[in-house]
Formats: structure tokens, sequence, C-alpha cells
């Protein structure tokens, strides 16, 4: 369990570059916001500068039980802060290597909108693979990490979705992530 406390804790680690602009992300944000124990935390807002501060993060890391990226699809990937947390936080002996085993058991999530449909993303569509596929650097990242990685959840075609729609898929979400709990517990 996370460092003082009962009930296991969630990191959300948000990588959208206007989140005050953004609708898909801000529902999901929203929706998940008061979870007990989650900790949504706004990359772009606090490092606008991608000057990320590593002990922090590595602390942060360590005190969640279930570490969630959620972000936009962006060229097929995260936006790019997300990457660079993964190339200065993760670090030989916190992450991987001798003695790299802080993040060991614990659950990975990714949480991912797309502009494309669902229909372009897969063999023969416009997007050729689907987004799971996609996603499995940055999966296959958190299995080194020893990580206990769960399947993404994927919210397509954004802009067409109507408000109420995309609540319906934040609600979707907000369920999985206390699913998520559940199982670490039962775990
Ligand atoms: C730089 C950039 C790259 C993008 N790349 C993709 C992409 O590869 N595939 C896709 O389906 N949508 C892509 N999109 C669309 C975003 O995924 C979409 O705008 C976002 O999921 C909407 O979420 P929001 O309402 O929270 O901003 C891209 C958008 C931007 C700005």
């Amino acid at each position: 369990m996370g460092e003082g406390s009962q009930k296991p804790t969630i990191l959300v680690i948000v990588a959208h570059p206007a989140l005050e602009e953004s609708r898909a992300n801000r529902f999901m944000t929203d929706a998940i916001r008061d979870i007990p124990n989650a900790r949504i935390h706004s990359l772009y807002k606090e490092y606008p500068d991608f000057k990320i501060n590593v002990a922090k993060e590595q602390k942060l890391a360590l005190s969640a039980d279930v570490i969630v990226f959620q972000f936009p699809l962006y060229w097929y990937s995260s936006p790019a802060l997300l990457k660079e947390w993964q190339d200065r936080v993760l670090e030989l002996g916190f992450a991987y290597g001798n003695g790299g085993d802080k993040l060991k058991d614990k659950t990975f999530f990714m949480a991912v909108t797309t502009g494309g449909p669902e229909l372009s993303y897969q063999e023969g569509g416009y997007n050729k693979y689907s987004v799971s596929e996609l996603l499995k650097p940055i999966e296959q990242t958190a299995i080194a990490c020893q990580m206990k990685s769960q399947p993404p959840f994927v919210v397509h075609h954004v802009h067409k979705l109507s408000d109420e729609e995309l609540r319906r898929q934040a609600q979707r979400y907000r369920q999985l992530l206390e699913e998520m709990v559940q199982l670490y517990v039962c775990s």
C-alpha cells in the first residue's frame, strides 16, 4: 500500500498540453477527481518548461499503488512531456537494473483519447494498427519496470462525441479505476 495509507492510492499522471481547452480529457479528469485516494497530477501544469523534478516525481510514484498515464494520442504516442517523464524518472537503480525495483508490483494503466475513429485503427484502416498495439512501447516500459500492466482504456473519435457520450465514457473510466483498486486489494 502507499505510504501511510490503508486504501490503495492512485496516481493519475495527466499529460495534456492544454487541459483547460480540452473536452475529452477534462471530462475524464472531472469524473475521477473525487475518487478517494486518487491524485491527479497534471504534468504540463507542473512543468511548463519541461524541467522535471525527478526526486519529487519518484517520491510520488513510490507512494502510489496504481499508476495511470492519461493522455490524448499525439502522433501515435503520448505528448512529449510524458516521454520526458519516462526518460528522466524511470532511472537505473530506481525503476530498473541493480536495485531498481521501486515500482515492482504496482498496477499500471493507460487512459487514452484519439481523434481518429475506431475503425481506422485496424489492419487495412487509415491508421493500420490498433491503439493497444501502438501503445506497446509504453506498456513494455511499465513491464520492464516490473509493474503489472492492465489493458488500456481508449476513447476514440472524441471530437465527434457529444458531451453526454463523453460523460458516459468518463464514468466508464472512473469505474475501471475503482475496479483496479479492488484488483490491487485482492492481488
Ligand atoms: C499534435 C497532435 C497530434 C495528434 N495525433 C493524433 C494521432 O496520432 N491519432 C489520433 O487519432 N489523433 C491525434 N490527434 C488528435 C488528438 O488525439 C485529439 O485532439 C485529442 O484526443 C482530443 O482530446 P481533448 O479533447 O482532451 O483535447 C492529435 C492532435 C494533436 C494536436
